[in-house]
This record gives C-alpha cells, structure tokens and sequence, in this order.
C-alpha cells in the first residue's frame, strides 16, 4: 500500500470503525423496496483531484441515489439553458422546510430551490425531451459522465417509487396549475422516480462529488460533463440547500456543499480539493443518513475541511521581499555589487489568482522600488496564473515603469504572456527573463553605477 493511500483511507476506517455501531436511525419505507436495505451496510469513499480514489467497508456495495441525483441533474439543466432561464422556473433560496414539502413561491408556484423535490421534478421537466434524445437518456448519459463509468437503472426500486409516489405526484399537479411553467411537470415525475433510481455504489458517488469539486471535469476520466461555472452554482445551492431543514446547520458545522438521499447515500465537495462519499441507509428525520452525517462531521473537524477555514495563509505565495545585495549570486565585484544593491527583488510561487496578486503587489510597494529604482519580480516557483491575476501584475508592473522604476520579470514560463502589450512602457515592464540573474543584471545595467 502507497503511504498515501494508507494515509487517507486509514483515517476513512478510523471513522468506520468509530461510527459503524452507531445504530441510531430508521430505514426509509415511503419507497417500500428502500425498506429492504441492509441496515449495517456503510461505506466511505474519497476521490482527490488527480482521480485518486480510497475507500473503506461497503464502499463497493450499490444502492439508488434518490436526492443525491438532484444536484447534477441541475449541473445538466444549467449547462444546457443557463442560470438565468433555470432561474426563471426554479428559485434558489433554502427553503427550511423538508425534502417533501409543499415549497412553492406564493403565487407563481415557482419551487424554493433544486434540491427539494419540487423543485427537483420542475428541473427534471426542464431537461430537453427530443425524438434523438430523449430526457432520461440525457440524464442517465450525464449522471454516467459524471461518474465515470455507465450507469445503469434499478427497475425494482424505480417500480416500488412508481406505485407509491404519489405525493410527488400531487406536488407536480400543485405546480402545474399555480405555474405558467413551459413543461409538464406532471409527465417528468415518472422520469424523476427513474433518475432517483440510477444505481451508484460509493466509489461513484465520490467520484461525482468530485467532479463538482474539480471545475465540472471528472478527474478520473477527464471528461469536461458541464463547464466550471455550472459546477460552481450547483455546489452554491448544495451549500445553502443540500440538506432541506438542516443545511444552516449543516453549513455551521461541517462546512462542506453536501447532499443526502433517502436510501442512504450522502456526498460532500471540498472544491478544488475533494470529493466524499458515504452510504448508510439508517436515517435522521431530515432523511439524511445518520452514520454519514456522523463520519462527513468527524473527518471535516479532524481534517480541518470547513470552507470557512482559509488555509491560504499570506505567506505561502510571496517566497521573497528583498534587494540583490542579498543574494548570493549578485556578488560579482564591488561596481557590481553597488548597482545589484539598488535592485528589489520579489518571489512569489503557486497559483496566483486576485488574492494571491494582490499580496504580490504589496509586496512589491514593500520592497520600495521607487528608492531603489529598479525590481525584478521573479515567477519562477509560480505554477499558474489565472486572468485576474495577470491582468493585476501587469497593470502593478505598468505602474512601477510609468514612475521610472527599471522593472523586469523572470518568467521562463511566459506566464504573464502571451496577453498583447498595451504599449512600449508595458511591454518593457513585462521583458521576461529566462533567470533571476539576467533579470538583475539587465536592471543594474540601467542603473548609474
Ligand atoms: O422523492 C422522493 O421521495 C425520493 N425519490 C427521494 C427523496 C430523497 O432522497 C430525500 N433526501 N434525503
């Protein structure tokens, strides 16, 4: 076993280990065949953003996936009509009231939220119903991608929903005669008991989380299935939402954008940094698994995986505030050593987006180029950088030559490049070096010496 996969998945069996005899909960019997589930079944999966994937117990075992499908059927409406039609049909507020319940807009009929289920089953009606593709095939195909792997439909669970849904059924009729909706809500639930009957096991469910976590691409296959703003508002709504009645709670707590189902499966997604999954079919009264809400509540406080927690702390992005006189590769001679003296020298590594450049440009105020005329900012630990961040160094950088600052970056990556130069002052801001040695060389050579 790798150290990292004894690592991770030890910590999934401490808290297999520390809830599996927690017996607390009841089986979900509104679906009669969800009543059938093995009570002590309980799994754990993580999936990271390379496609690494460690699990614990009956991570293997399958189950249905009732609510958890809400949230990427939602990513499949968003991608196809975009937030502000979705928008038009389903709202996006916490409702605070169960999964089941009448949540409708007064007057309009228009559902909380996409997590409920009438908001689910307007969502579910919003997907396109075409001869060529027809709206499950949609679904499944999407909720397959965002797998990974294909996916496939438990009849006997999809049957027992079938028969006994009928308070589904009423909320649609609910929203179909308050609502100028543009579909039939009516005619969707069947297709919405079919795509809450999509067979997963744990493993899928984390590498879906995942996927939601990972910009919309599934890490395992490197499928893009919805673009990454699709994926960022779907895990807004499961932030606020995913947990019905308890997702301020929730949120408090575990800090994770999270969604349950009521045959016990229960995914969460630390964007840019994970997916989890468990299943465990005992339930609390909100319909959530109790087993999982346990281990997701543990393993977020032990890890430190609230949202709220910034890890990025100030100093991980700029690596060095100094002049060149400091460095070893500046002493080169004593007329040398007088010009490299009045060069400022900032380093910065890792990402750069707007918070991490802003640190950068203070940093480079700190290293007080204007005193000594001259500063190479040196990007060669910088590993991206995305368009705000360029836009801010290369407007800082434009500002330091237009006060007559020598200014050069070292950027064998290009990465401030290939954006066009918006003139000749900018564009010798941006002089990129391939060493921080030419940088410097090529600021003290402009300097009086
Ligand atoms: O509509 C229902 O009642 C089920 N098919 C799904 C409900 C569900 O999973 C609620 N979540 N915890």
């Amino acid at each position: 076993m790798s150290v990292a996969s004894e690592a991770v998945t030890d910590a999934l069996r401490e808290l297999h280990t520390r809830f599996a005899g927690l017996g607390d909960g009841q089986l979900a019997d509104h679906i009669p065949q969800l009543a059938l589930a093995d009570p002590d079944a309980f799994g754990l999966a993580l999936f990271s953003m390379e496609g690494h994937s460690y699990s614990t117990g009956d991570a293997g075992a399958t189950f249905t996936m009732q609510s958890v499908s809400k949230p990427f059927v939602y990513a499949l409406a968003l991608a196809v009509l975009g937030l502000d039609e979705v928008g038009r049909w389903v709202n996006a507020e916490p409702s605070g009231e169960a999964f089941n319940a009448i949540s409708l807009e007064p007057v309009t009929g228009r559902p909380d939220n996409a997590m409920v289920n009438a908001g689910a089953i307007v969502t579910t009606a919003l997907i396109p119903d075409t001869p060529g593709a027809p709206r499950f095939g949609r679904i499944l195909d999407c909720l397959s991608r965002f797998a990974g792997r294909q996916l496939d439909v438990d009849e006997q669970v999809y049957a027992s929903e079938a028969v006994t849904g009928d308070r589904n059924r009423a909320l649609a009729y609910l929203i179909r005669s308050a609502g100028p909706l543009p579909v039939d809500p009516v005619a969707a639930v069947e297709t919405y008991f079919r795509q809450c009957a999509v067979r997963v096991t744990t493993l899928d469910l984390a590498a879906m989380a995942a996927t939601l976590a990972h910009g919309g691409v599934n890490p395992l296959t490197g499928d893009a299935v919805v673009p990454e703003p699709v994926a960022a508002q779907v895990l807004a709504v499961m932030a606020t939402c995913g947990m019905y009645d308890a997702s301020g709670d929730w949120l408090l707590r575990v800090g994770l954008p999270a969604k349950s189902g009521v045959s016990g499966g229960l995914i969460a997604s630390g964007p840019a940094r994970f997916g989890l999954a468990t299943y465990s079919p005992l339930l609390d009264p909100t319909g959530t698994s109790v087993r999982g809400r346990a281990a997701l509540g543990a393993l977020s406080e032990r890890l430190g995986l609230h949202l709220m927690h910034n890890p990025a702390l100030a100093g991980s992005t700029v690596t060095l505030i100094t002049t060149a006189d400091d460095l070893p590769s500046a002493r080169t001679g004593p007329r040398a050593l007088a010009r490299h003296e009045r060069v400022a020298v900032v380093a910065a590594q890792g990402a750069l987006d707007f918070t991490a450049a802003e640190r950068v440009l203070y940093a480079l105020d700190e290293s007080r180029p204007q005193e000594t005329g001259s500063v190479v900012l040196d990007l060669r630990q910088v590993t991206d950088i995305d368009s705000v961040a360029r836009a801010m160094l290369r407007r800082g950088l434009g500002r330091l030559v237009e006060g007559g600052v020598r200014t050069a970056v070292a950027d064998p990556a290009g990465r401030l490049a290939p954006l066009p130069c918006a003139g000749e002052q900018d564009e010798a801001a941006l002089r990129p070096f391939a060493s921080r040695e030419e940088a410097m060389t090529w600021c003290a050579s402009g300097l009086a010496g």
